[in-house]
């Protein structure tokens, strides 16, 4: 049992869903999609939201749903890329949680990231991704508690992130 919620943070194309989805499996606790919970609760796409209501209505909703997944059972919490721009999103993340970079190098996503769901990123391709992978990588090294090299693939990675949590939250129980 995790004691408090676990924020995956990092770039979009860094991994965290992929291996939140995975060790949360492994662990038997929760595993929270950000971006899922605000397609289902709003009834359509992330980029449905942005063409339709613009990016600060996206914004707001991650908020929200920060705050209401503060008041759920711990889960492993894979975050939007861009939630921890906002100082209010890092307050609630580090009042219920542990912040976990996943941190992969910008070759590496650049070489897999799939453009077409990210909105902010589709129109102005990879030379964007790489904007937005300098403009942010200090913020997620600063408001980190712990950072996960991901950089060895993803068996590598979800074998770190495991040993990680279960060192942290005492799950010896293999
Ligand atoms: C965004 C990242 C996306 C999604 C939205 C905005 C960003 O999530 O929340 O498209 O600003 O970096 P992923 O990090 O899961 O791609």
């Amino acid at each position: 049992m995790l004691e408090r919620h676990v924020f995956l943070i990092g770039m979009p194309g860094s991994g965290k869903t992929s291996l939140g989805k995975k060790v949360s499996g492994e662990l038997r606790v929760p595993f929270i999609d950000m971006d899922k919970r605000i397609q289902d609760i709003m009834g359509m796409t992330v980029s449905e939201i942005f063409e339709q209501h613009g990016e600060a209505a996206f914004r707001a909703a991650e908020t929200n749903m920060l705050i209401h997944i503060s008041r759920e059972a711990p889960a492993i919490v894979s975050t939007g890329g861009g939630s921890v721009m906002n100082p209010e999103n890092v307050r609630i993340m580090k009042a219920y949680g542990l912040l976990v970079l996943i941190d992969r190098p910008l070759d590496q996503i650049l070489g897999d990231i799939k453009l077409d769901r990210r909105p902010t990123l589709a129109e102005k391709g990879l030379p964007e991704v790489e904007r937005v992978y300098k403009e942010r990588i200090d913020t997620y090294r600063a408001v980190a508690d712990v950072t996960l090299d991901n950089s060895q693939g993803y068996h590598a990675g979800v074998e770190a992130l495991e040993r990680m949590l279960r060192l942290r939250f005492g799950m010896y129980v293999m």
